[in-house]
């Protein structure tokens, strides 16, 4: 068990206010964790709005939302809660025929009994694709830092991880390695036209695929199983298709867009082609010129037949950093990109969720006029600081895993997390830990925002834990097994 914050060995001013905000965010934390069967299992997404407003499911445990808690939890060395909210979920995972291997979105305990939403019960009724794709991450991220093998090779783990693989390695009509999902499959909920192949969701489904191989290989120490050694081979196999397919056809720099740009279209036939999605020159937004500028690289956010999706999602690339998907270079590109960029995407509340926002005619069409979708607001360009925390995440773990790589970059990344830590920590405690913020420049709380939202207070937590208590432990989030324990 790590100590507590107060008696911890940190850089503080002591006059600072610091040591209060952090000690607060640690109390609101601890009373956003809830329990099952008795034991705390996770926390609820938000605390009770303090006006008392409507709840919806903010009052459930997402297993989306508890993903930086279980971090946290095994960060400060508090596996039980970790362990539980793993079997939970697990337990939860679906069984009927239609939907077999599917994890729940959320879950809550309601008079003894655990009640589950695979999407059934939300606005919309949407399936979440990316809490089955976070379930093995997580797992595999406990196990390793908690060494518990046991629960690594037993049978119900291992089970688990073949039902959900079910679900995604199989022959498809598009018969490319990628997951197809509708609109609103994962954080963003709404209709934001990120149905096909959503960045987040790929990078997710890589994660998670490498995640199963980790655990496969645990359980296959002890066995003989055939099936076992087919099912790692093939998934292997997938991770290097899908991971040579995003690089291909996802990442951009200012080189890649001009070659881009000049193109053949409509080849037809199996001759050597270089435009296989046949993606027309126009439909290349002008804004990417300066966003790119000369040295800055990202992942767009799809790719569909004859329509990518440009804009820029900051989970998807921070998580294809921390997942290792883009090379060391490209994270570096990246986060020219990020400091190049730095007036949209962190602005006075980092970080922006998705630029640029759709306006007028696109929001009223792709959006289906959602007016919590309101351009500048919610997953349109809102501001998430529950995002921060990923960002430090990859430039922590890519200064550990490439110390010496290209100070001046890295210490300018330093220096601007090191001001966004500040600022969330001098405007959150006022702006009640809310869950989003709006406007081009984030300054304003979220219109329909709820506030004490527990992503909010343990990403902040997060942040500083890695900024200013324990930089090393950025490595518990590393899903490479050459860091064990
Ligand atoms: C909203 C968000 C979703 C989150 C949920 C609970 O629906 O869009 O990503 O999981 O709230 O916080």
């Amino acid at each position: 068990m790590a100590k507590p914050f107060s008696q911890q060995n940190l850089r503080l001013r002591p006059s600072s206010r610091e040591l209060d905000v952090v000690l607060a965010a640690q109390q609101h934390f601890e009373r956003t964790l809830v329990l099952a069967h008795g034991e705390p299992v996770g926390a609820v997404a938000a605390l009770e709005h303090p006006r008392g407003e409507e709840k919806a499911n903010y009052g459930e445990v997402f297993l989306r939302d508890n993903v930086p808690v279980m971090a946290y939890l095994l960060m400060m060395g508090r596996f039980g809660i970790v362990r539980h909210f793993l079997e939970v979920s697990l337990d939860l995972q679906s069984s009927t025929y239609q939907t077999r291997g599917v994890f729940p979105t959320s879950f809550v305990e309601e008079d003894g009994a655990l009640v589950a939403d695979y999407g059934q019960r939300s606005i919309g009724r949407i399936t979440s694709v990316d809490a089955s794709l976070w379930w093995p991450v997580l797992c595999w991220l406990y196990v390793k830092r908690s060494q518990d093998w046991e629960f690594a090779t037993s049978q119900k783990v291992q089970r688990g991880i073949q039902l959900l693989l079910d679900l995604v390695l199989h022959p498809s009509f598009e018969g490319t390695p990628v997951l197809f999902v509708p609109d609103c499959a994962f954080m963003i909920d709404r209709p934001m036209d990120v149905w096909g192949a959503p960045l987040e969701v790929e990078v997710l489904l890589y994660g998670c695929l490498r995640s199963c191989c980790r655990l496969m290989e645990l359980a296959q120490r002890d066995s003989m199983s055939r099936l076992l050694d087919q099912r790692l081979v093939l998934t292997q196999q997938w991770l290097h298709d899908l991971r040579r397919f995003l690089l291909k056809h996802y990442w951009v720099t200012s080189k890649t867009v001009q070659v881009l740009r000049r193109r053949p279209t409509e080849q037809y036939g199996e001759q050597q082609y270089q435009n296989e999605f046949n993606v027309q020159p126009q439909v290349i937004p002008p804004w990417l010129q300066d966003w790119l500028e000369n040295r800055g690289g990202y992942l767009i956010g799809n790719m569909r037949t004859g329509r990518p999706d440009f804009r820029f999602y900051s989970l998807g690339n921070t998580l294809a950093c921390l997942f290792g998907l883009i090379t060391a270079p490209q994270q570096r590109a990246l986060f020219r990109l990020v400091l190049h960029n730095r007036d949209h995407l962190m602005a006075q509340m980092p970080m922006r969720i998705c630029h640029p926002p759709m306006e007028q005619e696109e929001w009223r069409e792709k959006t289906g006029s959602d007016p919590k979708n309101w351009p500048w607001s919610y997953h349109n360009g809102g501001h998430w600081p529950s995002l921060l925390w990923y960002l430090a995440g990859a430039v922590l773990l890519h200064e550990q895993r490439h110390p010496t790589a290209d100070a001046l970059l890295m210490g300018q990344m330093r220096a601007m997390l090191e001001e966004c830590y500040w600022s969330q920590l001098n405007q959150l405690p006022r702006q009640q830990w809310a869950e989003y913020f709006d406007g081009p420049t984030g300054t304003w709380m979220g219109q329909q925002s709820r506030t004490y939202q527990t992503w909010t207070i343990v990403g902040f937590l997060l942040t500083h834990h890695l900024l200013r208590v324990r930089q090393q432990d950025v490595r518990l989030l590393d899903i490479e097994p050459s860091h064990l324990g």
